[in-house]
């Protein structure tokens, strides 16, 4: 039984860990927590054997492959058939979705789902996760709200294990990175959105990969005009997909 007593244990060891050196777990054993020492400091020590997509979610709850897992509240694991033929890859969980432990349901969700829709692709041929599945922020200045911080490359690497899972279990026919982090986590640090977007690549592990502005961007043009403009940008990149679905 999971007792009261083992969670709090667990909370109080966890509280102890959160400025110990990275590369520890807490296993619990015998309702007693513990810390031993991983091997690789990334998600991959936390991948269970014959992972499937429940089994990796799973896993993927007690992550502490990178220190992100004491500022989100939880681990935002992707969503979707397994049999999804698009692979939407966004960069972290926003503000929403770490509250709500789902991907894209704030309004970069909305925007999506709006050009999904318009691309005439169905939500049940799509599985949408992201780069770094820990929500990074810092409280703002002048509020109690909380902002925002874009990943780093060593949290975006320590991360990858899960997304190169999700991707080989699903064989989506497309990947489609929804900005810079997205796409340099699978294509490299080299790949630039800004010259590859909406065009159709080769992913290092041989699948179809194709990229396009993050909608947070597209939310962020500074007027109407801008924000108009690219809108249709972006509704046009992932209509391509869905081209690139039927061709
Ligand atoms: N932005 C992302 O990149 N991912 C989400 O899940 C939500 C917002
Ligand atoms: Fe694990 Fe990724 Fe969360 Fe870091 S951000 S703790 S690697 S799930």
């Amino acid at each position: 039984m999971a007792s009261a007593r083992g969670a709090r244990t667990r909370r109080a060891s966890h509280e102890k860990l959160r400025n110990a050196a990275a590369r520890r777990a807490v296993v619990v054993r015998g309702g007693k927590a513990q810390t031993k020492t991983v091997a690789t400091g990334s998600a991959a020590d936390f991948i269970p054997p014959n992972p499937t997509l429940p089994k990796l979610r799973d896993a993927a709850m007690r992550c502490r492959g990178c220190h992100l897992w004491t500022l989100g509240t939880q681990t935002v694991f992707g969503e979707g058939p397994k049999r999804a033929r698009v692979m939407i890859v966004g960069e972290q969980p926003g503000d929403q979705e770490d509250r709500a432990g789902h991907p894209f349901v704030g309004p970069s969700g909305k925007l999506l789902d709006q050009a999904l829709e318009h691309a005439g692709i169905e939500r049940d041929d799509v599985y949408v996760t992201n780069a770094v599945k820990h929500f990074k922020w810092e409280r703002g200045e002048k509020s109690a709200r909380r902002v925002h911080k874009k990943p780093n490359d060593a949290e975006v690497r320590a991360c990858h294990p899960w997304l190169d899972e999700e991707i080989r279990l699903v064989q989506p026919k497309v990947v489609v990175c929804l900005g810079a982090t997205a796409a340099q986590s699978i294509m490299g640090k080299s790949f630039k959105v800004t010259k590859e977007r909406g065009r159709a690549v080769k992913a290092p592990n041989g699948g179809i990969v194709i990229a396009t502005v993050h909608p947070s961007s597209v939310l962020r043009a500074p007027d109407a005009a801008a924000r108009a403009q690219a809108e249709r940008d972006f509704m046009a990149d992932i209509k391509k997909v869905a081209r690139h679905l039927s061709g």
